[in-house]
């Protein structure tokens, strides 16, 4: 009888590697990695791989598997993948190569660019002997070809009915947007006819298997529901963003079409709905359709806020933080990020290293789960992880309790999320003459540390926190003293290492000081693949 308990404790455990929910993934945090750039093959010639020229460099499931360790030292407990699916695999075309995955032929065979079934097994596997998440990106929305009457018989859909008849976007008309084709006539993206009745069941049978051969946690859907009018940047920005089209693949599949395919996954799905407005990006969140969508209104707002040069706007931010707490149905659940594969590395937009940490901070400390894009550390020295990990550990509901906003300036924010507090604001490096107050909970006999720099900090009267920055704009995050007991941080004792693969430790930062510009995303690659060298 014991021994048939143990048989099934062993099973039960098991299984819970996989098939992970969204309650599962909530404590999660995400590096986001493009499989063909994050880590080249041992003895691989760096030089050889210029990022600008949109072809491949050869990282495969492989060389991602070989290189966990930079990225679980680092606090990830989780990462997100390129898609999996064979890729088009004809001359490079006006756009380059599908180094990036997204440029779907055969939905149904693997990208052999990126290795066997075995690797991707052994990824998984890995991943979860690890204690680690594996989230593979997927594109169901369109296929690509080189023309508008592209040979069926390549693709997982051999039928004209399971496809929309071509027709270009006529952008603000939805049922354009939906039923239309994404690219151009260099690069076409036919749009997979997604309330056919055949393709629902073939993707549901599809991608159920998938999930279970290779243990996949977690999807993300490339889906595309763009409005890209409504996305409020400085017009450089969104030049970027227009330029990156032809592969970001971006539009409305039909929202029924969610709940059965992300059924049949049995996984959490979190879809890229790329537009900046609240209200209509999180209709995609709920039974309706997703788990949760990627947080585009707040990283418009981010950069609205910290950016610089740029608006600096604060207000932005609150408001989005009230817009995103009233029209979320949970956003603890929603993805944070701040940089990915269709919109610019933060260097590019913002020259101040201090803006970068402060909206970083914003995504770590806040309601949802971060995300990281490979490298964006490079740039960025700081313990959020590890604190993050430990909170979840330590609490009961620091996941689930949601941000308040204790006060905002212009210049500041402070918020609180669960019993910690951050500080942080758009001032830049240079000294400012510049304070921020805010009332909290806490006694001033409590006993607090700023996290980011280990030093002790005072409350005062009444709970009041002021924070200046004569220094420069530093985030600041004030964790009450009992709450940092076995958390590894700041002096204090590290938690019990539990089968010899602990977890701690903040991202090394060699060599990132003054990068900014375009070269960042190339200086960023060799810097991380040099690193993973050592
Ligand atoms: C919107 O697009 C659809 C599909 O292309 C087209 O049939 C319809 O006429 C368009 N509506 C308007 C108002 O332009
Ligand atoms: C095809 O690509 C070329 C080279 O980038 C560009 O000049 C041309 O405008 C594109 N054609 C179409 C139809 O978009
Ligand atoms: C700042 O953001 C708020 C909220 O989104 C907006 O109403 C306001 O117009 C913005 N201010 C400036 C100067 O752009
Ligand atoms: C959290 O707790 C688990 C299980 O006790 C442990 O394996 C893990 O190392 C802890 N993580 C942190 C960051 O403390
Ligand atoms: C800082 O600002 C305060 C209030 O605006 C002002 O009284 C003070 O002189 C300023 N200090 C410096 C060093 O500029
Ligand atoms: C503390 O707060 C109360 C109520 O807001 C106020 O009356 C009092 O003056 C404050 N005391 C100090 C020392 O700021």
């Amino acid at each position: 009888m014991q021994y048939l308990l143990n048989i099934l404790l062993s099973l039960s455990l098991l299984t819970s590697a996989y098939a992970a929910t969204a309650e599962d993934w909530r404590k999660r945090s995400i590096y986001q990695i493009i499989t063909d750039r994050y880590a080249l093959p041992q003895g691989a010639d760096l030089n050889a791989c210029d990022p600008a020229k949109q072809t491949f460099c050869g990282g495969t499931w492989n060389t991602i598997k070989d290189n966990l360790d930079y990225i679980q030292n680092a606090g990830f407990t989780a990462i997100w993948i390129s898609p999996v699916s064979q890729n088009y695999q004809g001359p490079r075309t006006p756009y380059g190569d599908p180094y990036h995955g997204y440029w779907i032929a055969d939905a149904s065979k693997l990208n052999d660019r990126f290795g066997t079934a075995d690797d991707l097994k052994a990824l998984s596997d890995e991943l979860h002997s690890r204690g680690m998440y594996l989230m593979v990106d997927v594109v169901v929305n369109n296929v690509m070809a080189l023309s508008t009457k592209p040979d069926l018989s390549t693709y997982m859909f051999k039928q004209e009915s399971q496809y929309h008849p071509y027709c270009p976007i006529d952008w603000g008309n939805t049922t354009s947007e939906q039923n239309c084709w994404l690219g151009d006539l260099n690069v076409t993206l036919p749009d997979v006819n997604t309330q056919d009745p055949t393709v629902v069941s073939a993707y549901s049978a599809w991608i159920k298997a998938l999930v279970q051969e290779f243990n996949i946690d977690g999807l993300r859907i490339d889906g595309k529901f763009v409005r890209m009018a409504t996305i409020h940047t400085a017009p450089s920005h969104f030049d970027l963003i227009v330029r990156h089209f032809p592969y970001a693949a971006a539009k409305h599949v039909d929202m029924q079409f969610w709940p059965q395919f992300c059924g049949a996954a049995g996984v959490y799905c979190i879809g890229e709905v790329f537009d900046a407005d609240a209200g209509q990006a999180l209709q995609w969140q709920g039974k309706q359709a997703l788990d949760a969508i990627l947080n585009y209104p707040a990283y418009n707002a981010l950069v609205s806020a910290f950016a610089i040069p740029g608006a600096q706007n604060m207000s932005a931010l609150t408001d989005m933080i009230a817009q995103v707490k009233q029209k979320s149905s949970d956003p603890t659940l929603l993805g944070n990020f701040l940089e990915d594969q269709d919109v610019p590395r933060w260097a590019s937009i913002s020259v101040d290293p201090q803006s970068l940490w402060n909206a970083m901070t914003f995504n770590w400390m806040s309601d949802g789960i971060p995300i990281l894009y490979y490298g964006q550390e490079q740039g960025f020295n700081g313990n959020a992880d590890p604190l993050r990990n430990h909170l979840i550990n330590a609490t009961d509901d620091w996941l689930t309790s949601q941000v308040q906003v204790l006060s905002s300036t212009q210049e500041a924010i402070a918020f609180m999320k669960g019993n910690v507090v951050t500080v942080l604001t758009n001032v830049g490096s240079p000294p400012a003459n510049v304070t921020i107050a805010a009332r909290t909970p806490f006694s001033n006999s409590l006993s607090t540390t700023d996290i980011l720099t280990c030093t002790q900090f005072a409350i005062g009267s009444n709970g009041s926190v002021e924070v200046e920055y004569s220094k420069g704009g530093r985030p600041v995050i004030l964790v009450p003293d009992d709450l940092l007991d076995n958390s590894g941080l700041c002096g204090h004792e590290a938690p019990q290492p539990v089968s010899g693969k602990s977890q701690q430790g903040a991202v090394a930062t060699s060599g990132a000081s003054g990068r900014s510009g375009p070269m960042a995303f190339a200086a960023g690659l060799a810097a991380l693949v040099l690193a993973l060298a050592l």
